[in-house]
C-alpha cells in the first residue's frame, strides 16, 4: 500500500518515520512547497532502514502530487503551527486556505484515498478537508483522539507509577481547551482508574491534558510533533492492516450524540474503507454538557470558516 504525508515539517516528518518503522506500507511519500526538503528528509529517513531492519521505501517530493498518485491514505500535516500566546483558532484564516489547496491536490491524484488531518485547527480543518475533498464522509477525518488520550495516559501513569500501556481510555469533543476526557470510562488494567487517583488529582490530569498542547508550546515555542506525528502514524497502521481498532478520532457527526454536521472527537471503529461505526456511549448529564460545550465551540468555529467562502 502507498501512504502519501503532506507537508514535511516535524509532525509530517515524524509520521513518515514512524510509518516507515511500523513496516506496513510498500512506499511513504513525503510531499514539501519548499525545495528539496521533503527529499532530504525522505532520504534521511530511507537511509535508516538498513539500521531499524524495514523494507518501506520513503520518497519525497517538492510541490508535486503526481508522486502521491494513487495513495491508499493520505495524512494532511501543512499548515502554520501555534506560537506561543496563540490558540489553534487563531490559524483559521492561513490554514484553511492550505488546507484546501492541499486537500483538491490530493483527490486530484489520488481519487479513493482516505484523509486523514493533523493541521488546526483540528476539527474545523478536518471539515475543511472535507468541503474540499467532497467524498464519503468517513473517508476523511482527524488525529487528535489518539494524541489527547495518549497525554492524559502519560499522566496518570506517571501519577500511578504503572505503564501507559496499561491505561484505557476514552475522550470526547473538539480538539482544544474544551476537550472532555471521561474519566469513568478510563481503566488501568482494567480497574477503575478512581481506584488508583484520588478526584482531585484525577481533575488536575484532566485539566493539565486539556492544555497538554499549550504545555509543549510554552516549552518549545512551537507545536508538538513527536505524539502528534506518532498518533497520526497509529491511525494509518489500523486503516492498512483493518484492523477493526477503537479510537477517539474527529469524526463527522450524523445525529450521533444527538449532534448533526459537525466534525468532532468521538470514539469510532476504524478500517480499511476509514470510519466503519461511531460508538455512542451512553453518557451522563455532565459528560453530555461538556460534549455539547465543545460542539458549541467547534460550531463557531466552523461558522468562521463558512464565512470566509472559501466553498
Ligand atoms: C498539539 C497540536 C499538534 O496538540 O495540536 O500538540
Amino acid at each position: 500500500m502507498k501512504v502519501s504525508v503532506i507537508g514535511a515539517g516535524n509532525v509530517g516528518a515524524t509520521c513518515a518515520n514512524v510509518l516507515a518503522n511500523y513496516d506496513v506500507a510498500k512506499e511513504v511519500v513525503l510531499l514539501d512547497i519548499k525545495d528539496g526538503f521533503a527529499e532530504g528528509k525522505a532520504l534521511d529517513i530511507w537511509e535508516t532502514a538498513a539500521v531499524l531492519n524495514y523494507s518501506t521505501k520513503t520518497v519525497g517530493a517538492t510541490n508535486d502530487y503526481g508522486a502521491t498518485a494513487d495513495s491508499d491514505i493520505v495524512v494532511i500535516t501543512s499548515g502554520m503551527p501555534r506560537k506561543p500566546g496563540m490558540s489553534r483558532d487563531d490559524l483559521i484564516s492561513t490554514n484553511a486556505n492550505i488546507v484546501k489547496s492541499v486537500t483538491e491536490q490530493v483527490i486530484g491524484a489520488s481519487p479513493n484515498a482516505i484523509i486523514i488531518v493533523v493541521a488546526n485547527p483540528l476539527d474545523v480543518m478536518t471539515y475543511c478537508a472535507y468541503l474540499a475533498a467532497k467524498v464519503d464522509h468517513r473517508k476523511v477525518f482527524g488525529m487528535a483522539g489518539i494524541l489527547d488520550t495518549a497525554r492524559y495516559k502519560a499522566f496518570l501513569a506517571d501519577e500511578i507509577g504503572c505503564s501507559p500501556k496499561d491505561i484505557q481510555a476514552v475522550l470526547m469533543g473538539g480538539h482544544g481547551d474544551t476537550m472532555a476526557p471521561l474519566t469513568r470510562y478510563t481503566t488501568v488494567g482494567g480497574i477503575p482508574v478512581t481506584e488508583f487517583v484520588a478526584a482531585d488529582k484525577l481533575e488536575a490530569i484532566v485539566n493539565r491534558t486539556k492544555k497538554g498542547g499549550g504545555e509543549i508550546v510554552q516549552l518549545l515555542g512551537t507545536s508538538a510533533w513527536y505524539a502528534p506525528g506518532a498518533a497520526a502514524a497509529q491511525m494509518v497502521d489500523a486503516i492498512m492492516k483493518d484492523e477493526q481498532r477503537i479510537f477517539p478520532c474527529c469524526a463527522w457527526l450524523t445525529g450521533e450524540y444527538g449532534l448533526h454536521n459537525i466534525y468532532l472527537g468521538a470514539p469510532v471503529v476504524l478500517g480499511k474503507e476509514g470510519i466503519k461505526k461511531i460508538i455512542e456511549l451512553d453518557l451522563n448529564d455532565e459528560e453530555k454538557a461538556m460534549v455539547e460545550g465543545s460542539a458549541n465551540h467547534v460550531k463557531e468555529v466552523m461558522a468562521v470558516l463558512d464565512n470566509m467562502k472559501l466553498f
